[in-house]
């Protein structure tokens, strides 16, 4: 591997030379966690389809609806905690021996992190998490799978799911366009590129890091022609890259 790190064969022991290992940077969608039993949004079957964005995610459907509002994240919480990391995200651990990797998810699912990766940064939110409705600087981990009304802040206001719903600014959008500005190999993994700003990060990846997407689907990315595209699942579009990256 041309200019960067010593390539880890997994058992040598030899300690890791972070400083000289490539920083990949991933963003990864909802397809990350489809091999998990997660639905994706916007594909066939997709939550989308069954529930309308504007009811279940936004201001609005929060101020007309609330309790219809909790019980679509209780349920999405119920299904994460049957839910397992799958390969590709075990995968994604993997690449730490060779790679800085640093994870920047559109999930709100916390499979990153059972997985064990060592970087992620949550652009959209956390379902096991809640914050307070009166100060958003307050946010608590959630015991099992429901928040339901009644559910205060320690300033007695009610707390709502922690996740960024359509309509509302994406706080940590400005350290993600950071994380990515320093991208060595960039990976885009299950993600329809359809949401902003996450979607416009590409443009924050250097000229010279090359560009891998991972997605069964074709996903069109006008404007980035130097664009390597593996059309798999995550599970095994993230070996492939592996490989590829090895026999750089
Ligand atoms: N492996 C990899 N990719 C997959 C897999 C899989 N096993 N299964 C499906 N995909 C791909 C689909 O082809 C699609 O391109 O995952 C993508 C999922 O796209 P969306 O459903 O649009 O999800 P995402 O891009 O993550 O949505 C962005 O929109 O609804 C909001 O806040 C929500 O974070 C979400 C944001």
């Amino acid at each position: 591997m041309a200019g960067g790190g010593i390539f880890q064969d997994g058992g040598s022991g030899s300690h890791l030379n972070i400083a000289a290992m490539k920083k990949l940077v991933v963003l990864s969608g909802a397809g990350m966690s489809a091999e998990s039993g997660l639905r994706t949004f916007r594909e066939m079957g997709g939550l989308w389809e069954e529930y309308d964005v504007y009811e279940v995610a936004s201001p609005g459907g929060w101020q007309s609806d609330r309790s219809l509002v909790l019980r679509f994240y209780n349920e999405r919480r119920k299904q994460l905690l049957e839910a397992e990391p799958n390969a590709g995200h075990l995968a994604l651990v993997e690449l730490e021996k060779n790679f800085e990797v640093w994870i920047v998810t559109q999930n709100i699912d916390d499979l990153h992190e059972r997985a064990g990766s060592s970087n992620i940064l949550h652009l959209h939110g956390e379902l096991r998490k809640a914050r307070s409705t009166a100060d958003p600087s307050l946010v608590y981990d959630i015991e099992g799978w429901k928040l339901e009304e009644g559910d205060l802040c320690e300033k007695g206001s009610q707390l709502r799911p922690h996740v960024v719903w359509f309509g509302e600014a994406v706080p940590a959008i400005e350290e993600a366009a950071r994380i990515v500005s320093t991208a060595e190999i960039f990976v885009i993994i299950g993600t329809s590129m359809n949401v902003y700003p996450a979607a416009g990060l590409i443009n924050y990846v250097p000229d010279a890091a090359p560009i891998y997407i991972i997605d069964p689907k074709e996903i069109s990315l006008p404007g980035h022609p130097r664009i390597s595209v593996i059309q798999k699942n995550a599970g095994e579009g993230v070996r492939l890259l592996m490989e590829e990256l090895r026999n750089a």
